[in-house]
């Protein structure tokens, strides 16, 4: 049984054939309306979510299979004090695989030890956010056509930003990218993603987006997180230390892709989302076929 914590679970190989799966979904998706008749998805959020949950249901669906779950702590047997061990006992008795969204780090990995059903990590804490990435990647070599060769800015909340730390640990196995990671000093990327993951390769640290703008190839732009402050002033002083808008995509190459995994507070200026350049919705979009692709190859039905 194989389950998903980390986008390195798949070899830069398996990564490849899950993205082909997830484009020919894309274009054929009448072949695959059948495939997990009769499977079930369990959805388990103890943290709130949009898009991710969303997704996973709708391509369970997609696939003619069926979903339950529960879409935040309080209104699961984890309000009563469940272990994350026991819930996964209890949930491997109802569906055939499994997302789950955790406030802690390393909650999903906790499951994998108890469970009966492929475990999908869909978010735990700060730490990592494996489907977003393959989302990304997708987004990336589907608009791009390639994932080496690139130049990335990532901008905003790197300390936090789990999607942040799953797309770096990604792309560094692709040749020639280079990493420019734009944030205020107290955002910056954790100490062991600069000193073990980017140890070797092309990256650079800086507070100022207009200054590198000119030189991206794709920006992935990240929201500066509330939830994860302790401290309330803190949040304030940060939250809108960087705004993309029209008038600074001037800066910007004609083919720069600017990508976001989504929600948005004023990061991206709404006047933004009309440029052709904008691809965070089709993100979203994207973020079914690759889904869909990871439950076929995790249940063995690829
Ligand atoms: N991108 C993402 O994880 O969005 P949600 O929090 O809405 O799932």
């Amino acid at each position: 049984m194989r389950h998903l914590l980390n986008p390195l679970d798949f070899s830069v190989q398996e990564t490849e054939q899950l993205l082909n799966l997830a484009s020919d979904i894309e274009k054929n998706p009448s072949k695959y309306a059948h495939k997990c008749d009769g499977k079930r998805l369990a959805t388990l959020f103890y943290e709130p979510s949009t898009r991710t949950r969303l997704s996973f249901e709708a391509a369970m669906m997609n696939l003619g299979g069926t979903v339950l779950g529960f879409s935040s702590a309080d209104s699961s047997s984890a309000s009563k004090g469940e272990s994350v061990a026991d819930t996964i006992r209890v949930i491997s008795c109802y569906a055939n695989i499994c997302a789950m969204r955790h406030p802690k780090e390393g909650a999903p990995k906790v499951a994998t030890l108890y469970s009966g059903i492929p475990v999908i990590n869909a978010g735990d804490g700060g730490h990592q956010h494996p489907t977003q990435t393959l989302t990304d990647l997708y987004t990336i070599q589907s608009q791009k056509g390639r994932l080496d060769n690139i130049t990335i800015g990532l901008c905003g909340d790197l300390k936090f930003g789990r999607t942040v730390h799953s797309l770096i640990e990604s792309l560094v196995r692709y040749k020639n990218v280079r990493f420019v990671l734009i944030s205020p000093p107290e955002l910056r990327v954790p100490s062991y993603i600069r000193d073990e993951v980017l140890k070797g390769f092309e990256y650079e640290e800086v507070t100022n987006l207009d200054d590198v703008l000119p030189k991206l190839d794709i920006l992935y732009m990240t929201r500066v997180q509330k939830e994860r402050f302790f401290n309330e002033e803190e949040y304030i002083r940060m939250k809108d230390c960087y705004v993309l808008n029209k008038d600074k995509l001037t800066l910007a190459k004609e083919d720069m892709l600017i990508l976001h995994p989504l929600p948005r507070v004023n990061e991206i200026s709404v006047d933004v989302d009309s440029d052709p350049r904008a691809v965070y919705f089709k993100q979203v979009q994207n973020g079914v076929y690759v889904r869909m692709a990871l439950i076929l190859t995790l249940l063995g039905l690829a």
